[in-house]
């Protein structure tokens, strides 16, 4: 896993060159998190208990075909007015509009279900066709009929959804639970 570029504008994206899989979700969700434990790569792509921490769009090649971006996180109350709306429009241009963009994993935290802000986003990739998948973090912290439970309210709630790419997936980077699935499902992506 290589980090090749940070982008805190729209024009500074790098090249359309790889096929991306992005993360995105709420602050503190386990984005970064996720990429270190999915290329089993420690501390690459940085991350912190304290929400906000990744503040660009962080792209890191795996390979010589794939890219894994680490989206800024939304919902993050911390941050100035300023820079929020800065990060959330860089969010929304990137998922809506880049090319090589093949997969959005939306990662929600299986305590918390789905929030507002995961609507909206989710909204925005059905109107512009970006195909995306739903994953489920921090499984470890849930007993498995609440997570069940979780999997089932949110499927429910997304059943007349058309660019989300069924099913759903559980994971939890602290543990490794589901990874290997997840990892199956991402390289199907790129096979085509
Ligand atoms: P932003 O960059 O702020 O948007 O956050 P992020 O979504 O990148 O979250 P990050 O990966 O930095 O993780 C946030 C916190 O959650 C850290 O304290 C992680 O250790 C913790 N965390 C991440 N994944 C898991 C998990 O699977 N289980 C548990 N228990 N904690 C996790
Ligand atoms: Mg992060």
């Amino acid at each position: 896993l290589t980090f090749i570029a940070a982008a805190k504008i729209a024009s500074s994206l790098p090249p359309t060159r790889y096929t991306e899989i992005a993360f995105a979700g709420r602050s503190n969700v386990g984005k970064s998190s996720l990429i270190n434990s999915l290329t089993r790569q420690w501390h690459v792509a940085r991350t912190s208990d304290k929400p906000g921490l990744t503040q660009t769009i962080n792209f890191f090649t795996l390979g010589n075909q794939l890219c894994l971006v680490d989206l800024p996180g939304y919902g993050f109350a911390f941050a100035k007015d300023q820079v929020k709306e800065n990060w959330e429009e860089l969010v929304q241009e990137y998922v809506t509009s880049r090319p090589n963009l093949k997969r959005v994993c939306l990662l929600v935290d299986a305590k918390w279900g789905l929030k507002p802000r995961d609507q909206q986003l989710i909204q925005l990739m059905e109107s512009s066709r970006t195909r995306y998948q739903i994953i489920l973090t921090k499984t470890d912290l849930l007993p498995p009929l609440d997570l069940a439970r979780r999997a089932t309210q949110i499927l429910q709630i997304l059943k007349d959804h058309r660019s989300l790419i069924q099913p759903l997936i559980m994971v939890s980077s602290k543990s490794g639970a589901g990874l290997s699935h997840l990892r199956a499902s991402l390289a199907r992506v790129v096979s085509g």
